[in-house]
């Protein structure tokens, strides 16, 4: 465990949580992204957070509008990264990139000369992907199935780890007088010739200033778990519960150490979604707002168009919590006696509510199947309440083992972003959870990382001790 808990802002422009664009003040037009970019990148950099992410996703469509808004339309995560190393001074900068589909030596080319632009700030998310559609964008005739992707990832990376340390740090010998620019010995081929990767190297840009980009991989799948603990430095999972969290925390932990790497050499982060107002029952009414905004099957024209969500209506629900809803209306209270005939998966569903908004079944401020049936289509790691409630949420959690730090997900932007960075970050800061000025300029520094030895010269000592 690193001595404070890792912060990342993971940036998604016009909210994480679907109906996040549409609250009051919110950002929602992605044509204007660039400007929430970097008051966003600012104002994490103010808080000294370890870094901003970027996710990807290599594919649009209208069925993405109500599940996922943010994918719609949004700036590409290398370019972002490219354009705020000339913005920020000190924050890490993470993009996300797909190893079934980027090109491997222009990625290397890319994230190196990045993490030069920014002087050792450029992380890499590695992902495999999800998305089917991102094959017929990449001229490829089907998504490969998951081994496979798997199997090149596994290439990928390690290729990708040769081509950055292409050139050792005394290759540039740059002696004026006798023209002698490069000692040719220092410069090394790549010649990874995989089943799934081959490039001959070297690269022609100079070793990252971090020697290696710090890579981080987020997955769900056990190849995805292996890949993690085998090559990532940051491992992305996100769990359904603090004691999930643990559990998957350690088991990452000990393959990490079965494939030869140092205690600590792989941290773990997991993904919140803090809803914070100067109150608890402040936040619990932003959320009752959210899961309001989420548009349902109300038998609008809205509702009845092609990429609208199965889940969202009244006989859905009635399927989940396992009872007949007959007519019930969208804003109708739920009956106690009612709730009470609702299955386990219905009574959680109604905790879940109660704890993130005000309302209570029976109560002044009811339950309604509007809440339900939107808490039950939306799921998200929502952390609901005061600054110093959801502190005590990222404590419990990191001191549990549950977590090395956060990806922190914010439901709109910037006035829940500045919710955290003004009020969560110093409560962590007043704890001594969190730092409150970077000390080191990489994003390996501020992570706690050290800079790996150049594979080249590794591989030389060995030879020289025969
Ligand atoms: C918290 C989290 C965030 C992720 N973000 C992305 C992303 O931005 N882009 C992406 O292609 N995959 C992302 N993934 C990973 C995909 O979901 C993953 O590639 C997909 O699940 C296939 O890998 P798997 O078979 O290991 O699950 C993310 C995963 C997690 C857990």
């Amino acid at each position: 465990m690193t001595d404070h808990l890792i912060l990342g802002a993971m940036f998604r422009a016009v909210g994480a949580y679907p109906s996040g664009w549409r609250f009051p003040g919110a950002h929602h037009d992605p044509r204007d992204d660039a400007a929430v970019l970097r008051r966003t990148a600012l104002a994490a950099e103010a808080a000294k957070l370890d870094y901003i992410f970027f996710g990807d996703w290599l594919a649009t469509g209208h069925d993405l509008e109500f599940r996922d808004p943010y994918l719609l339309a949004r700036i590409d995560p290398v370019s972002a990264i490219a354009h705020l190393s000339g913005v920020t001074e000190r924050i890490g900068l993470i993009a996300t990139a797909n190893t079934t589909y980027f090109d491997l030596y222009t990625l290397a080319r890319l994230t190196a000369s990045i993490d030069r632009l920014s002087d050792g700030r450029a992380g890499l998310n590695l992902v495999t992907g999800a998305e089917p559609r991102a094959a017929g964008n990449h001229g490829r005739d089907a998504h490969a199935p998951n081994e496979h992707r798997y199997d090149q990832a596994t290439e990928f990376v390690d290729a990708l780890t040769r081509l950055w340390d292409s050139w050792e740090d005394d290759a540039f010998v740059l002696d004026q007088g006798t023209g002698t620019f490069i000692d040719p010995d220092r410069l090394h081929r790549t010649d990874a010739v995989g089943e799934h990767v081959r490039v001959t190297g070297p690269l022609n840009v100079a070793r990252p200033v971090q020697g290696r980009l710090p890579i981080v991989h987020a997955g769900t799948s056990p190849r995805s778990r292996q890949l993690a603990a085998e090559a990532a430095d940051l491992a992305l999972i996100a769990a359904p519960s603090r004691e999930a969290a643990v559990q998957i925390r350690a088991g990452l932990r000990e393959a990490a150490a079965s494939a030869g790497r140092p205690s600590g050499a792989l941290k773990v982060v997991t993904p919140v979604l803090p809803v914070v107002a100067p109150t608890r029952a402040l936040a619990q009414d932003i959320f009752d707002e959210l899961l309001r905004l989420v548009p349902l099957d109300d038998g609008s024209p809205l509702s009845r168009s092609a990429a609208f969500p199965a889940n969202r209506s009244v006989a859905s629900l009635a399927g989940t919590v396992g009872t007949e809803l007959g007519a019930a209306g969208l804003d109708d209270a739920v009956p106690a006696s009612v709730a009470a005939a609702f299955n386990d998966d219905g009574q959680r569903l109604i905790e879940l509510v109660a704890s993130r908004t005000r309302r209570r079944v029976g109560g002044d401020l009811p339950v309604t199947y509007r809440h339900l049936i939107a808490s039950n289509a939306v799921p998200a790691a929502a952390v609901v309440g005061s600054s110093s409630e959801v502190a005590d949420h990222l404590e419990s959690w990191f001191t549990s083992g549950a977590a090395d730090g956060f990806n922190v997900l914010t439901p709109y932007l910037p006035a829940q972003f500045d919710a955290f960075t003004h009020d969560v970050v110093p409560e962590l800061q007043r704890r001594g959870l969190f730092r409150t000025e970077y000390e080191g300029t990489t994003l390996r520094e501020h992570l706690g990382l050290p800079v790996p030895a150049n594979t080249h010269t590794v591989d030389e000592l060995v030879d020289a001790r025969g």
